[in-house]
């Protein structure tokens, strides 16, 4: 079966920083995988380059057979790939339905409902779908101002993932999360990524959200990937232990 990603030697330099130095990688239908790493290990540089916010120096990058490098992100979010970033894209001061109509509007419906889109009453009720499937619906008329962390993260995920993406990329879902929100956010992304039938790539810097939510993963080191496989596997693996989780029994902790 065709992968739904692959990448193909991917390399890119900042002047004289390399930020990835030749990844190679293939994702089947329905991997949730996850991707560790030390800070600059280049794991934002992949996720900007697959979802076209970024041209690789080299290399390609191809989405269910098809080459895509360098095509614009709006593109490819129109084609099935969808990304959050590591701070929410949120309008703070709108309520959660109004973001998520706004993402509704910006993803699939033509341009035009960009102009007025909190007078449609059809996105309105595509929003609180979203919404509901997510369990966001006590909070749509939230302030996001005032919502917890993890109910913003879920949010923001919630809205990338409005257009019904194939690929949905993560750039650290838990980052600014309590530990205690942490697992209910995750069990609430993993219970929606298997219904919607997603193939998703997550940055993760938190090693047991990794080991109990990703089937997979795939470990970056100075813009290589020094190791890729089950979890267990990967976390047993000397290069990674030393150079990643810092610890020698290789139990979970922060890389
Ligand atoms: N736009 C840029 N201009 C210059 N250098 C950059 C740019 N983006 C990334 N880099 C450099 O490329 C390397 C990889 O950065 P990247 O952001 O991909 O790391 P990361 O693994 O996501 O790290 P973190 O865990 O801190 O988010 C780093 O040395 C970084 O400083
Ligand atoms: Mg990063």
């Amino acid at each position: 079966m065709t992968p739904v990603l692959e990448c193909v030697d991917i390399k890119k330099s900042f002047g004289g920083v390399l930020a990835t130095q030749g990844i190679d990688l293939s994702i089947s239908e329905r991997e949730i995988v996850g991707i560790i790493g030390a800070n600059g290990a280049g794991k934002t540089t992949l996720l900007n380059i697959v979802s076209g916010y970024l041209t690789p120096s080299a290399g390609r990058v191809l989405f269910r057979g098809a080459d895509i490098t360098g095509t614009p992100p709006r593109v490819l979010a129109k084609r099935g790939i969808a990304r959050s970033f590591q701070i929410p894209q949120l309008f703070v001061r709108s309520t959660a339905r109004e973001n998520m109509m706004l993402a509704l509007a910006l993803l699939c419906e033509p341009r035009s409902a960009l102009l007025r889109p909190f007078g449609d009453r059809d996105l309105e009720a595509r929003a609180d779908i979203v919404l509901k499937s997510y369990g966001l619906t006590g909070h749509a008329d939230s302030v996001v101002g005032n919502l917890p962390q993890g109910v913003r993260k879920l949010l923001d995920i919630a809205m990338a993932t409005c257009a019904e993406p194939k690929l949905l990329l993560l750039d650290e879902p838990t980052s600014g999360v309590s530990s205690e929100e942490k697992h209910d956010l995750m069990k609430g992304l993993a219970k929606r990524f298997a219904a919607d039938a997603m193939t998703v790539l997550f940055i993760e810097h938190d090693m047991e959200i990794v080991r109990e939510y990703a089937s997979r993963v795939i470990a970056l080191y100075d813009g290589r990937v020094i190791a890729d496989g089950m979890a267990n596997a990967v976390f047993a693996d000397p290069e990674v232990k030393r150079l990643i989780l810092g610890t020698r029994d290789g139990s979970a902790g922060h890389a």
